[in-house]
């Protein structure tokens, strides 16, 4: 810690030397440096989409449609259906939604099995899937797969519309197997 005390006032002289050299054009543009960003910027960054559908995008997407992105785009890592691929099996149940992960540990999660948050999975896909290419997938896309894997997990119907209003209305079978972490109180602080 002491030896960063001389760095940070090395640094905050080097500020005002920068300031003072600049004269009267630190109003305009401060320091000199970059620019203001669009909202256009900020809005492709803006994506997170919270627990209760905050942030969910305009567009719609259905299970049939979602089968054709799946197959284009998921198949191959994640297996016919949305298990035996490569990579992380997507779809399952437990016998009656238990939860035995406390106990045992080894035992597969899945969207059906584990996921909480039907919004969260439109979300997580949107911002990280498919693995190799994120951002791909339109707003309808990820609305449509998000749609299929919850079909194909017994949670919505065939003919189920995905979309801001019917996806956080969606309850997952994992839904009471999580309770908010309130010990920093930050929660009931934001619901004042
Ligand atoms: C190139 C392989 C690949 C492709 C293609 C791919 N994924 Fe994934 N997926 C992964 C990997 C690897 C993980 C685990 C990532 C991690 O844990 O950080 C993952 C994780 C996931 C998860 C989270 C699973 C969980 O329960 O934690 C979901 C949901 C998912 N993918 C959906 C999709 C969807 C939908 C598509 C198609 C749009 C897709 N993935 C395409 C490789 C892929």
């Amino acid at each position: 810690m002491q030896s960063l005390i001389p760095l940070m006032r090395s640094i905050s002289g080097a500020v005002v030397l920068v300031l003072a050299l600049s004269g009267n054009s630190v109003a305009e543009a401060p320091l000199g440096l970059g620019r203001a960003v669009e909202q256009t910027e900020i809005d492709a960054w803006d994506i997170d989409v919270r627990p209760d559908g905050k942030g969910l995008p305009a567009g719609q997407g259905t299970v049939a449609h979602g089968e054709q992105v799946y197959a284009q785009y998921c198949l191959s890592c994640h297996g016919e259906a949305g298990k035996g691929g490569i990579n992380d099996q997507l779809v399952g149940r437990i016998p009656f939604d238990a939860f035995p992960f406390g106990s045992d540990p080894g035992k597969t999660k899945t969207v059906g099995n584990y996921w909480p948050y039907a919004t969260t999975l439109f979300d997580y896909i949107r911002r990280a899937m498919p693995y190799s290419s994120p951002g791909v997938l339109s707003n309808e896309e990820v609305y449509s797969v998000t749609a299929y894997l919850l079909y194909l997990n017994r949670i919505v119907s065939q003919d189920t519309i995905i979309d801001a209003d019917t996806l956080p209305t969606v309850r997952m079978p994992a839904r009471d197997r999580f309770v908010i972490d309130d010990r920093t109180r930050t929660e009931s602080f934001l619901r004042q």
